[in-house]
């Protein structure tokens, strides 16, 4: 795909996952290139259609945006159960499970779509794989011994894991690091290898995503492919 047709697309997925949304709704807005327009369209039929909606930001960036659209936000103290998130993803596999954490912000993102009735995936065609892993998988790590927490996540990948940024490294909204670990497609047990990142001291999150999309909204030029879980939440 061109850059033109990638764009395209996410600008398709992004507008066709507001079918999802109805009045009255309290969302999650997820966070990247794609769910940004689904926020743009929500601002738009705010504004436009009187739809009436609240939001929760799974970053910073994204509450900026929201805020540039007039979306009423929930202050993060009053959030306790959200209807429907809509977020990206780098990666989804038949399963509906995800690798999320592009943009750093894979640990809103999970506490966000945790409390979500259900959540709705927003991707293009390139994110669509058989098996996980070929997107390294972002685990964001507290800084304190970050060297450490890396060795004990190498002893699980088969390929590199780096410390996003190098000498100058990213810092995420909650001030620590992101260790992109290179498993290429090797993640066949992506529950199992969740559970295993989660138990590692200095590990905040992993962004597998697992048993938690229920659907996922697959934007191209030449139109939309919404693919609902069977035994989901939306089915
Ligand atoms: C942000 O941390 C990520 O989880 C994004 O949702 C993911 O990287 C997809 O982003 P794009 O829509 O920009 O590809």
């Amino acid at each position: 795909m061109g850059t033109g047709e990638v764009e395209a697309a996410k600008q398709s997925a992004g507008i066709a996952a507001c079918d999802f949304v109805h009045d009255g709704m309290d969302l999650g807005l997820g966070t990247g290139s794609t769910v940004r327009y689904t926020v743009i369209e929500l601002g738009r039929r705010i504004s436009e259609e009187g739809l009436n909606i609240r939001g929760v930001p799974t970053s910073i960036e994204t509450e900026i945006l929201a805020n540039e659209h007039n979306i009423p936000l929930i202050p993060w103290n009053q959030v306790e159960k959200l209807d429907l998130t809509i977020d990206g993803a780098d990666e989804f596999d038949p399963e509906f499970h995800l690798i999320k954490g592009g943009g750093g912000a894979l640990t809103r993102e999970k506490i966000v779509a945790k409390i979500s009735h259900s959540m709705v995936v927003v991707t293009d065609p390139r994110k669509d794989v058989e098996i996980l892993g070929n997107f390294p998988l972002p685990v964001e790590v507290i800084q304190f011994g970050w060297e450490v927490t890396s060795r004990h996540l190498q002893k699980l990948c088969p390929g590199d894991v780096k410390r996003r940024g190098g000498d100058n490294p990213f810092i995420t909204d909650n001030g620590n690091y992101i260790l992109d670990c290179n498993f290429g497609p090797t993640i066949s047990n992506p529950v199992e290898l969740e559970n295993k990142i989660q138990g590692i001291s200095g590990v905040l999150e992993v962004g597998l995503f697992t048993h938690i999309a229920d659907a996922v909204v697959i934007g191209s030029t030449h139109g939309i492919e919404v693919r609902i879980k069977p035994s989901g939440r939306l089915s």
